[in-house]
């Protein structure tokens, strides 16, 4: 945490105050039939109350707004107060839309004055420990507009031919020096002013949002990710998260 007797640098923001937006509105096909991702239970408890639980585990997130399913907005408010969160954090619930960029969207403009750095935390990433989510925080408060936390590459990666039938084998055209690529995760953090212009000007297909900053010509900067922030997709994800769950209940009692 930050030493309030040290000169700030250039453009620190103390005092901040953090909400989180958690885009929950997806039906996570990939997972494969059921009820949406985010409702999905892991050990009992839906994957969305961990997220928000994450969140509300820092202690700077003062407000944590959950984009929920358009059809299931009354039941994430039922969740939520069924579930113990935190008595220091607010929450509030809006619907969601077609596209993760557009629920990020009708979660921004849920925001309320004298907040200054938003996270963007994806439902699908139940586990992130706090000290990933204060890391985030601080770099922002630290003056970066934009910051996502990132692991290194366990894999070589191959850019393939664009276009090519589906099944059939696809030529490689490049194979990116790994040591320069990082597998991002979220909560991304932002100054919110930042955030807000890039969803009022970036247009087009993204698949996060420090893309859209990087699209307006700032600065973003990668802090180190967690390997427990994994995002849940697929059937395989489930297990492991469970067994994270399991893990953390024997070291912690948590
Ligand atoms: O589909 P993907 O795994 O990239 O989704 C990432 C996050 O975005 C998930 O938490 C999902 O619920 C959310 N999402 C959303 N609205 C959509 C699509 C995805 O909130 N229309």
């Amino acid at each position: 945490m930050s030493d309030d007797s040290l000169p700030s640098p250039p453009g620190a923001r103390t005092g901040a105050r953090t909400a989180a937006v958690i885009p929950a509105a997806g039906r996570g096909v990939r997972l494969g039939p059921g009820a949406p991702k985010a409702l999905r239970a892991l050990n009992g408890t839906p994957m969305l109350i961990h997220a928000v639980r994450a969140m509300a585990a820092s202690r700077a997130v003062s407000l944590v707004i959950v984009v929920a399913p358009p059809d299931g907005t009354a039941e994430v408010k039922t969740l939520l107060d069924a579930h113990a969160l935190p008595e220091r954090t607010d929450f509030l619930v809006v619907p969601g839309g077609e596209t993760r960029q557009e629920s990020v969207r009708l979660g921004l403009d849920a925001l309320p004055p004298g907040i200054d750095i938003v996270l963007v935390h994806d439902a699908a990433r139940p586990l992130v420990p706090v000290d990933t989510v204060d890391s985030v925080i601080e770099a922002v408060r630290d003056g970066a507009p934009a910051v996502v936390p990132a692991l290194p590459l366990a894999d070589t990666v191959k850019q393939v031919e664009q276009g090519g039938a589906a099944g059939e084998p696809e030529p490689v055209v490049a194979t990116p020096d790994r040591s320069l690529l990082r597998a991002v995760q979220t909560p991304q953090g932002f100054d919110r002013e930042t955030l807000l212009r890039a969803h009022e000007v970036v247009t087009g297909n993204v698949t996060d949002d420090a893309s859209m900053v990087e699209q307006l010509g700032l600065r973003v900067v990668v802090v180190p990710g967690h390997e427990e922030a994994f995002k849940v997709t697929r059937p395989l994800d489930l297990v492991l998260a469970e067994a994270v769950l399991a893990r953390r209940r024997l070291n912690d009692g948590f």
